[in-house]
């Protein structure tokens, strides 16, 4: 941490590009409160790439997708986690680091994946299923994950599907996910029926009028998109890898299919790249903002607590996805 606080004026250079001039005033004074509290309460701020930018470009420490935010999460030196995303990486933040404390800073900021499923529904699958595996998406709540043999994220899915070794596996909660892993892979899949409220309402039409009306335009879809979303797109993966994808292919003009803020952060790198942008926003992600951020470090809540004996198991299937 720096001793010298960057001020909001040089922030703003960063960010100019997606948030307009009427609009930054109201952002200063929370974003050097939030500064100055994170050098005082030796705290770190973990963002996913769908938090809004002046959370991502201004405050963050640490930004990415579900499975960079638990890796980085492994080794932080801080005494504090501030997780500016969801409640089940806050979670995640949490098993990583049963010693600090973490913070969200709105408990209800959920995922409709997490809540498609509970630890009751997990134990009744593998009675149907004896003897098979059980992959389990991150973004679920620690007690599903303590019934689950392996975590995994949209990142690293399919390997760690095949790391399995095994001829079946369940893969719970995401529908879609689950199928767009099983067309890669001879592993045969069962699935969950759990959705994400996001990106189930992208479909194929919506590519095929999005390449009419922008010509050349280059589709990338997250894969909890629909698989006939997925097979219509130019490319397929996690927040991180659309992200790396941009930086490393510099498309001239480009769709994330995907939750509105990514473009908006991506963008803010990448001058030169036009950004189509449909807008799905996750109401969860959004229910995180700065205002809420600077009084989670002032009044130091929601302090996120796991229940010992399901975090000895929840951190056993993280750790195993870890491993790998
Ligand atoms: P990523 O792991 O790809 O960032 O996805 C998390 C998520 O919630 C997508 O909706
Ligand atoms: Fe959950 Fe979808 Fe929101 Fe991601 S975008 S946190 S999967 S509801």
């Amino acid at each position: 941490m720096s001793a010298v606080l960057p001020t909001a004026a040089f922030l703003y250079e960063r960010v100019r590009r997606v948030i307009p001039p009427i609009e930054w005033p109201a952002f200063t004074d929370d974003i050097e409160a939030i500064l100055a509290l994170k050098c005082e309460r030796k705290a770190v701020i973990l963002a996913h790439n769908y938090q809004t930018p002046e959370i991502f470009h201004c405050v963050a420490d640490i930004v990415g997708d579900s499975l960079a935010l638990a890796r980085k999460a492994m080794a932080i030196d801080a005494d504090v986690i501030v997780l500016a995303g969801v409640h089940f990486m806050a979670e995640t933040a949490k098993l990583l680091n049963p010693d600090k404390t973490v913070l969200i800073s709105d408990l209800s900021a959920g995922c409709s994946l997490a809540d498609s499923i509970t630890a009751a529904d997990v134990r009744l699958m593998r009675q149907r299923y004896p003897g098979v595996p059980v992959v389990t998406y991150v973004n679920t709540s620690a007690a599903v994950k303590a019934e689950s043999d392996i975590c995994c994220t949209s990142s690293n899915a399919l390997a760690v599907v095949e790391s399995l070794d095994v001829p079946r596996v369940i893969m719970l909660p995401d529908e879609y996910l689950a199928k767009n892993v099983a067309a890669k892979t001879d592993v045969e899949i069962i699935a969950w029926k759990g959705h994400c409220e996001v990106h189930e309402r992208f479909n194929a039409e919506d590519i095929r009028e999005l390449r009419e009306t922008h010509p050349g335009v280059v589709v990338l879809a997250h894969p909890e998109c629909p698989p006939e979303v997925v097979a219509e797109a130019d490319f397929s993966g996690s927040t991180s890898a659309m992200s790396d994808y941009v930086g490393r292919e510099k498309p001239k003009r480009v769709v994330l299919m995907t939750e509105c803020s990514m473009s908006d952060n991506v963008a803010v790198a990448h001058p030169d790249v036009e950004f189509v942008r449909p807008c799905n926003l996750c109401p969860h992600m959004k229910r995180i903002t700065l205002a809420n951020i600077r009084a989670a470090l002032e009044e130091n809540r929601h302090v996120v607590t796991i229940d010992p004996r399901v975090a000895t198991h929840a951190r056993r299937a993280v750790e195993r996805m870890l491993s790998i």
